[in-house]
């Protein structure tokens, strides 16, 4: 079977490619190093023909509202329609478990995503992750003041992006649900507590300091506003065992 991974370079692009091949599909990784680039549309035609499934895990290079906003729209309205003329039988893309709970423009830019998919006619399945682990540390430096770091003290429970490649793969290979799927670590707690104890793990300095007031990357958040509501699969590794193969990783 042949199947694109879009973003295949990326840090869950790279990892689901490498299982998918292990599995011994064809598997293209495709990303703007390799000449495919959702944006200008360059080399997307050629890459999704003869494809039966593709992967989305592409990803803006900026985060600003507007850029990731474009991004996300451009990169569908270009994808899509390749895939619908080379009859592919299965999109899927990773999103964010709350796309629809936040005002961050971040998500509205996730969910502008994933309007495009469902209209698209492409049978479908949607991921919602939630944060990856290997994002704490840029989550602290996104609300970091000097040596304070103010985060809320809202519900979080990252995953691991070696678990979020394991269900991208499998979901991949599985078919079509029309419709989302929600994937999330095994281990719930505060925001400002888990990156507290990331930042000591790595032996970074700062203080994070718990602010009921602050905003996640400049969205307003709730208490559950990052977590999944209903029915999760969970991934294997709480941050404990992250960090400890993390250290593993570069001894
Ligand atoms: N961070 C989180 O906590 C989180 C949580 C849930 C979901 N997600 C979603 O997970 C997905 C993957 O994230 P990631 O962290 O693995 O991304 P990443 O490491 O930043 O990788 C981004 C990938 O996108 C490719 N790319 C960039 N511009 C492109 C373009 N114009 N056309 C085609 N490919 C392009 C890059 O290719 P080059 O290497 O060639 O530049 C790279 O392979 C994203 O869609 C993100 O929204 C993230």
């Amino acid at each position: 079977m042949k199947i694109v991974v879009i973003g295949g370079t990326g840090l869950i692009g790279a990892k689901t490619v490498a299982i998918l091949r292990q599995g011994g599909h064809e598997v293209v990784a495709a990303s703007p190093k390799s000449g495919v680039n959702t944006i200008t549309g360059e080399g997307v035609k050629e890459a999704v023909a003869g494809a039966q499934v593709v992967i989305d895990l592409a990803n803006s290079p900026s985060f600003e509202d507007k850029a990731v906003l474009e991004f996300f729209e451009t990169s569908g309205r270009n994808l899509l329609p390749a895939e619908a003329t080379a009859s592919v039988r299965h999109h899927i893309a990773l999103s964010i478990v709350g796309t629809d709970r936040t005002d961050n423009g971040y998500f509205r830019a996730k969910l502008a995503q994933e309007k495009l998919i469902a209209a698209s006619g492409i049978p479908y399945t949607i991921i919602r992750a939630t944060q990856f682990m290997e994002f704490l540390g840029g989550i602290a430096d996104s609300s970091a003041d000097r040596n304070i770091v103010r985060l809320p003290p809202i519900l979080f429970q990252p995953i691991a992006a070696d678990d979020v490649a394991a269900s991208v793969a499998e979901v991949a290979l599985a078919a079509p649900r029309n419709g989302i799927v929600e994937i999330s670590g095994p281990e719930r707690a505060p925001l400002n507590e888990l990156v507290a104890r990331y930042l000591k793990a790595v032996g970074d300095q700062r203080q994070v300091v718990s602010d009921p007031a602050a905003r996640y990357w400049g969205g307003r958040v709730e208490e559950r506003s990052l977590v999944p509501l209903g029915e999760a699969r969970l991934g294997h590794f709480g941050l404990d065992e992250w960090l400890r193969r993390r250290s593993q990783a570069r001894a």
